[in-house]
């Protein structure tokens, strides 16, 4: 029988590289080169199936250049913000993604990026790192309390529950921000409607949205204005929601007190202001780095790929 052939855009873990060996002809990207859409394109020229990831550029060219036995396209992420899933589904071909088993990961490193701003862990580990620190003292290097503050969530789906439960177990109090009030609340969430009085209560704000038309530039001047003083910034969604100039300008004030970062806009190009900011956490688009995590995408893409090939539906269709 003939397997379909997919192209592996980059190095996947081994595990997960061989069972797409097993199931597939698979065109792998041994070197892990972060292929142009000329080389993908080149690639997929006898191909029925592409697995990509983000930084891909999956854009309305390399749609346009594909050839037309290929009718999936299986993203290794639940963002699909590199692919242009509308000129895919012009062309009549199925994207999917992977949600549900980087919820916990994600929400983890969310957890860490509030903990390690809000209690100057870089600063703090560049100081023991680089042999400075001159001992304890009643005044070093005090950060904030995150118990009893308030987080704001932006963009309640999976990741942002399982960031509202963790935030819980922290004593904080939470908040996120709707369209409408949902049916059926998540207990213990208050739900805003009215976005200035959900910005107000924000003593931590937590982004969780996708990246669209929409959301870019999401968080701007105009509504970090509306943050308390000295609030918390914390991004693990898509660097591109923030509006990283008028975030920098409010880290450089204190407006904003600290930012826990895990992307960027123009990744992996990191602004070099941010960068000098003291007040930032930094970190490269870790949210879904763990072993288990990155087999369990692997197997859901590939398990996505075969249900097409069988003629199923597969679970995970994007924007069905
Ligand atoms: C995603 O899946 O969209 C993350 O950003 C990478 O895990």
């Amino acid at each position: 029988m003939v397997r379909p052939r997919v192209v592996l855009s980059r190095h996947f873990p081994d595990n997960v590289e061989r069972k797409a060996q097993e199931l597939f002809d698979a065109v792998l990207n041994p070197d892990d080169r972060k292929l142009t859409r000329e080389e993908l394109s080149a690639l997929c020229r006898d191909a029925d199936g592409l697995l990509c990831t983000v930084g891909d550029p999956v854009d309305a060219a390399l749609i346009g250049a594909l050839p037309d036995r290929l009718r999936v396209i299986a993203s290794f992420s639940v963002g699909v913000d590199h692919i242009d899933v509308d000129a895919a589904k012009a062309r009549g071909i199925t994207v999917t993604n992977t949600p549900d088993v980087l919820t916990d990961a994600t929400a983890d490193i969310a957890i860490l990026l509030m903990l390690g701003a809000a209690r100057r862990a870089s600063e703090g580990d560049r100081l023991v790192r680089e042999g400075l620190w001159q001992g304890w003292t009643p005044t070093h290097m005090m950060g904030s309390h995150v118990s009893g503050k308030r987080l704001g969530i932006v963009g309640m789906g999976r990741i942002g529950l399982a960031v509202a439960k963790r935030a819980m177990g922290f004593d904080m109090t939470v908040h996120c921000l709707a369209r409408r009030v949902p049916d059926r609340a998540p207990s213990g969430i208050t739900v805003h409607t009215d976005e200035e009085r959900f910005l107000k209560e924000c003593d931590v704000l937590s982004l969780h949205i996708p990246l669209t038309a929409d959301t870019r530039g999401w968080l701007n001047a105009a509504r970090i204005a509306k943050l308390p003083e000295g609030a918390i910034v914390v991004n693990t969604a898509r660097g591109e929601v923030v509006d990283e100039a008028a975030l920098i300008d409010a880290l450089r004030s204190g407006r904003v007190a600290a930012a826990g970062l895990d992307v960027f806009a123009g990744e992996p190009r990191v602004n070099p202001e941010l960068r000098a900011c003291p007040n930032t956490f930094l970190l490269p688009h870790l949210g879904s780095a763990t072993t288990e995590t990155r087999s369990a995408m692997g197997y859901r893409a590939i398990e996505n790929l075969q249900a097409f090939f069988e003629g199923r539906t597969p679970r995970d269709v994007v924007g069905r």
